[in-house]
């Protein structure tokens, strides 16, 4: 008999990356969007990606099921109900409200939505959760700045911001002013950085952005210097195994970085990205780890540890899960 999935936080979870074919359809019916897709399984065997652009490409056409509080909602729910099977027990689910003005779609209607899923998780599936509102970071600094002023009066539900979208060429330091303007307004940061992007991204986010975590950062161990200060630091960073491999940061499973990553010190977690896109949810992660990089039982216990420690918790709520 397999041993249930261990509990565990999850960090880094987009959650328009969530949308699986089957809700992708039914959407698409409900709110009468034609797909350049016949069926599911011709959506399904589009998934073949040979960078983080390709995959942008179609995550961006996808979404555009995406319409009223009621889809929003719907879409969180079904995440939440796979993440509860998956042992994740805390979740911080990141939104790209940019992706949905530019159709049209109000902000409030997007955060009115995944909230309505969010406040019934914790009766419903034992989840509690965070929201994280990512700035696109190949749209101007003007535009991540309007962003964060149509929001600000739903800030109190929204834990963090983040940074995603296409990296390379879109360093951190581009985003200063709204990041300055969300740590004033008593936000945690996070970003996107050393994905595809280089080390120096990684820099740049630590000491330009102030953030207090870094999201995949894989390509920082191609700098000792900047493994040194995070590993100092203990700044958590999110890493994303399958979507590592799916996106071609790495070749194989077998040649992820995690285990020299924990070897140096460094506070490393697993999580899902875009699992509707990329193969797997949380749990999925953790096993194909074990499996591909023949980690222990202890290993996947302190990958799970460090899930918590890195989550944005307050200390009472953090000890029930240590
Ligand atoms: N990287 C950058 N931006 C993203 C990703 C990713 O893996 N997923 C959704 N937006
Ligand atoms: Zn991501």
């Amino acid at each position: 008999m397999s041993l249930p999935p261990i509990p565990k936080a999850e960090l880094h979870l987009h959650i328009e990356g969530t949308l699986e074919p089957e809700l992708a359809f039914a959407l698409a019916a409900r709110n009468g969007v034609e797909l350049p897709y016949a069926t599911q399984d011709e959506l399904r065997a589009a998934y073949s990606f040979s960078d983080l652009q390709s995959f942008l490409d179609l995550y961006y056409a996808l979404m555009t099921v995406l319409r009223t509080e009621d889809d929003f909602a719907d879409l969180a729910d079904a995440y939440l109900a796979r993440a509860q099977a998956q042992g994740v027990r805390h979740a911080e689910i990141f939104f790209d409200p940019q992706a949905h003005t530019a159709r049209g779609v109000e902000i409030d209607t997007v955060i009115e939505g995944l909230t309505r899923a969010l406040d019934a998780a914790p009766a419903k599936y034992g989840i509690s959760t965070r929201l994280i509102m990512c700035f696109l970071r190949d749209e101007s600094a003007e535009s991540a700045l309007a962003t964060f002023e149509a929001a600000r009066p739903q800030l109190h539900r929204i834990a963090a911001v983040g940074l995603d979208s296409a990296e390379v060429g879109n360093p951190p330091s581009k985003f200063r002013e709204v990041y300055a303007l969300a740590r004033e307004a008593g936000l945690k940061c996070v970003a996107h950085a050393g994905e595809e992007g280089p080390p120096a991204y990684v820099w740049e986010a630590l000491d330009i952005l102030g953030v207090d975590r870094i999201d995949h950062g894989v390509r920082a161990m191609e700098d000792d210097a900047l493994v040194a200060r995070l590993v100092a630091d203990q700044v958590p960073l999110t890493l994303c195994p399958l979507s590592n491999v799916r996106l071609r940061v790495i070749d194989e499973l077998a040649d992820h970085p995690l285990p020299a990553m924990l070897d140096a010190g460094l506070l490393v977690t697993v999580n899902s990205d875009d699992p509707a896109y990329f193969g797997g949810y949380a749990d999925d992660n953790f096993t194909a780890v074990r499996d591909a990089l023949g980690l222990d039982l202890e290993t996947l216990r302190t990958l799970a540890r460090n899930s918590f420690l890195a989550a944005f918790l307050d200390d009472e709520t953090r000890a029930l899960y240590l």
